[in-house]
């Protein structure tokens, strides 16, 4: 290894997924250990906070371990740790920050904060060129977000959802239609065995602004739902899954690549989630390959929760000074 190469260490713990990644110049993942709790939550058909804790608690230490054993690199390697303090759920992000802090103040190294959703935006970096500026859409359990990146320390949400957020639209929607959580990949999978027949259209104030709402899509699902079951009327649950997610990731595509063409943004950045989704991939490909715009979205295994993205960002803010944190980090909530 080159002695200027940079590696950090990141730790993610935000909701589900314990995953600690060692990561080089910002670019180049050598590990990422995600450990998930989904078989854990499923029987309760979301994530339970104070269970989310515990089981983060049992599995860091061997997550970090696997993490420096997989990259071949030991403590004495690594130059800074990176770690989510927030946007999460608080008993989660606790453990991870926690464990983050005793680490740097044990091997006396660097500790760097991460916001949650600028880290899934760095999830774009792995293994690419990608470089700010750029307009950023992430879609997530917790948001909708249009976000300008300037820099890769500068971060502005122009928009957000002002109620439920897509991924949470994704799995209400999948445990009406009886499916297992997370029901965002179970709609996906669905999805491909049916025919965007339905209409679930609803009334659209927000179509001219860069804030969204999925409250209305996923309330017009459920009534559908429900009154079928009612009236014992058939109906097809993987059509119903196709019109929901077409009609969901259309809406958010259209509005970001609109946003880019009006602003002229040349490169537009999908990340959390749902940007595992398959049908806001083709809509967006389709999009911004008709307007001119670059798109970049992450490798499937770096859309969700985990810790390499975490060390992409934790880089860039290591390297610009930005974020370093000391024994005073706490997790927040909310940021
Ligand atoms: O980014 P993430 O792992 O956690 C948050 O920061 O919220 O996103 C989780 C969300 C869940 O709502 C999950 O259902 C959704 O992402 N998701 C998907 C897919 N894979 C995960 N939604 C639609 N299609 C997928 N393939
Ligand atoms: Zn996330």
């Amino acid at each position: 290894m080159k002695k200027k190469d940079i590696l950090i260490l990141g730790i993610e713990t935000s909701c589900d997924e314990t995953s600690a990644a060692v990561v080089k110049n910002g670019r180049d993942v050598l590990s990422n250990i995600i450990s998930s709790q989904i078989e854990i939550h499923k029987r309760f058909g979301g994530v339970v906070p104070e269970v989310a804790s515990r089981n983060h608690i049992m599995a860091i230490d061997s997550v970090v371990s696997q993490a420096l054993e997989q990259a071949n690199v030991t403590f004495n390697d690594i130059d800074a740790i990176a770690v989510t303090y927030g946007a999460g759920l608080i008993g989660a992000l606790m453990v991870g920050v926690s464990f983050a802090k005793t680490l740097a103040f044990a091997l006396n190294k660097p500790l760097i904060a991460v916001n949650h959703i600028q880290g899934h935006v760095a999830a774009n970096y792995l293994g690419t060129d990608l470089k700010p500026p750029f307009t950023a859409l992430v879609v997530s359990g917790g948001h909708t977000a249009i976000i300008d990146v300037k820099n890769y320390c500068s971060f502005k949400m122009l928009g957000n959802t002002l109620d439920d957020a897509i991924g949470e639209a994704f799995d209400k929607v999948a445990r009406v239609l009886g499916l297992n959580y997370p029901g965002g990949p179970e709609i996906d999978r669905l999805a491909k065995e049916g025919k965007p027949i339905y209409d679930f259209s609803f009334k659209n104030n927000l179509k001219d602004e860069l804030n969204s709402s999925y409250s209305g899509l996923k309330t017009s699902v459920i009534n559908f739902v429900h009154s079928k079951q009612q009236k014992n009327e058939e109906f097809s649950k993987a059509d119903v899954a196709a019109s929901f997610q077409k009609l969901a990731t259309d809406m958010i595509v259209e509005k970001s690549v609109n946003f880019c063409s009006k602003t002229k943004a040349k490169t537009l950045v999908i990340a959390g989630g749902v940007s595992a989704n398959s049908g806001i991939r083709q809509c967006a490909k389709k999009l911004c390959e008709k307007q001119n715009i670059s798109l970049f979205i992450p490798k499937m295994a770096v859309c969700t929760d985990n810790g390499a993205m975490i060390a992409a960002q934790g880089y860039y803010n290591f390297i610009n000074n930005k974020g370093l944190a000391g024994s005073n980090l706490s997790a927040k909530s909310r940021i």
